[in-house]
């Protein structure tokens, strides 16, 4: 599929435009006249309106040559009220519009971008991912042949002004692919059942997309992690007969020593909550426990594909949490890496257990700022719905840095308290710590225990994407199942960083 902006369409042969056209009736400005016109006229016909809907309507004579051109599909899609649309809007909006072209034969497209109310460099990067989300289902296993028509899109146009027409725009279309793909990569990796998706599948996932990337990976082993003293991590892997993987991504696009910025995923390739056993209501979605995981390798795929000059290291734990004989008991005690101990007084709550050892790696490491990205408590969705990320860390200024990397690349975090009192109710009367502490604010609960893994001097922000990472229902723009969530934050993150280095 290739990209590339156009200041018009005069002349081209196209299968279909995708038009939006604002609640206040009007069609982008850069829209051309023959279709604004029309596309105007949808809409006050009663066009769509419930914000993302698309239309369909024919168009045989757009290039003003006479008749027997082939038809034109003119894509009508509700895009809101205009002072509404920003960044998230932008690739929404492009995404209900390809969507709407599900099972039709349409090679060349064309896409009307709305640059007014965000920079036109921002509306190409986001159409670009658009698309490439539009382009991805979750069926894979489904046999049926019709099952997965997507449209066989070959070049889409995307109609800007003059003045960002042309090579100005080379950045954003290669930003926007290198985004789209990673975020579609997540979403793969999230949405393999977990028979598939063994913590040696992500190791070997990671494996692949550094030799495409150039970044460098390294795989640890259990004996290794044993060696490096990881007795938290470890400790979730007893239950399994899967061999738990610690897998390393880097890129050195400083150079020198240590790490600008660390990223760490929780890779449970499955949570059946172990001795803890979960319900088994919705047990088999517990494939996507490794989320974080595939988010933080995701966005090292994308600072390598893109050179940004920062150093950043991407670690994913991989383990599966069950219930074999040598499984981890409530009331157990282990040592961490960080040879802080901990009581495990329930082993469905994972996730931290496997985090806290991968952020004293990013530290031994050298790292001075660590992200970590977990799928972590069911209790964040009962505090944020499924819209926002739960955002938690230290000092309250990188946690603002990271809220306004979401904001800027169009994802939804939210900042939620954590102080000493949480803290103190993390503490264990046998042990250091332990790894639950009861129902009351369980998001908070649980960032406070992988605070007590972080360095008085590290800045640290933790993303429990447990609300965001999944989403029930088929949307316009997306359908249900996995939604690469945080890719996009974590990659504006690191392009700041990158930014204020060099
Ligand atoms: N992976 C789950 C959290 C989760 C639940 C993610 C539902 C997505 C959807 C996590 O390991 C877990 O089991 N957390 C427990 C923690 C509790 C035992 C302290 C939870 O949220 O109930
Ligand atoms: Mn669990
Ligand atoms: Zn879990």
């Amino acid at each position: 599929m290739q990209f590339r902006t156009v200041s018009s369409l005069d002349g081209e042969q196209l299968d279909a435009v995708i038009v939006p056209v604002f609640k206040e009736g009007d069609a982008t400005a850069s829209t051309p006249a023959e279709m604004k016109s029309l596309a105007e006229w949808v809409a006050r016909e009663g066009g769509p309106r419930k914000l993302f809907t698309a239309s369909t309507h024919l168009e045989r004579d757009m290039d003003g040559e006479g008749p027997g051109d082939a038809a034109t599909r003119l894509i009508v899609v509700a895009a809101g009220s205009r002072d509404d649309f920003n960044v998230e809007r932008s690739w929404q909006v492009v995404s209900a519009g390809v969507r709407a072209l599900w099972q039709s034969t349409a090679k060349r497209i064309g896409i009307v971008l709305e640059t007014e109310s965000i920079e036109e460099q921002v509306a190409v990067q986001s159409a670009v991912e658009g698309v490439i989300y539009a382009m991805w289902r979750p069926e894979a296993y489904r046999t049926g042949a019709d099952e997965r028509k997507l449209p066989p899109l070959e070049e889409v146009l995307l109609v800007v002004t003059e003045h960002a027409a042309g090579d100005g725009a080379n950045g954003a279309l290669s930003h926007g692919e290198a985004i789209g793909d990673a975020v579609n990569w997540a979403r793969h990796l999230a949405n393999e059942p977990a028979n598939h998706m063994t913590p040696t599948k992500v190791a070997e996932q990671a494996s692949a997309l550094a030799a495409e990337t150039g970044l460098e990976v390294e795989v640890l082993d259990e004996e290794a992690c044993v060696a490096l003293g990881m007795g938290s991590f470890l400790s979730v892997a007893r239950g399994s007969d899967e061999p738990a993987k610690f897998v390393v991504l880097r890129h050195l696009g400083r150079g020198g020593d240590g790490f600008d910025l660390a990223l760490v995923g929780k890779g449970i390739t499955f949570d059946s909550g172990g001795i803890s056993l979960k319900d088994p209501q919705d047990m088999h979605l517990m494939k996507y426990d490794m989320s974080g995981a595939a988010a933080v390798l995701a966005a090292a795929g994308v600072v390598a594909r893109l050179k940004m000059p920062l150093n950043l290291i991407a670690i994913a734990p991989c383990t599966e949490n069950l219930p074999g004989g040598h499984a981890t008991k409530p009331g157990d005690v282990v040592t961490s890496m960080s040879g802080k101990t901990v009581e495990v007084i329930n082993t469905d709550a994972e996730g931290r257990l496997v985090l806290i050892d991968g952020i004293s790696y990013a530290q031994r490491e050298g790292a001075t700022r660590v992200v970590d990205v977990a799928t972590l408590t069911g209790a964040i969705m009962v505090a944020l719905g499924r819209h926002y990320t739960g955002l938690f860390g230290r000092p309250d200024g990188f946690v603002d840095a990271v809220r306004r990397a979401g904001e800027q690349a169009g994802e939804r975090l939210w900042p939620m308290p954590l102080s000493d009192e949480y803290r103190d109710d993390m503490k264990s009367e046998i042990a250091d710590l332990k790894n639950s502490g009861g129902r009351q604010g369980g998001a908070i609960l649980g960032a406070a225990f992988v605070d007590a893994a972080v360095d008085a001097d590290t800045e640290w922000a933790h993303l429990d994407i447990a609300s965001t990472a999944w989403f029930d229902e088929d949307r316009p723009f997306s359908p249900k199942g996995p939604q690469g969530a945080s890719v996009r934050t974590l990659v504006q993150l690191a392009a700041s960083i990158a930014a204020r280095k060099s």
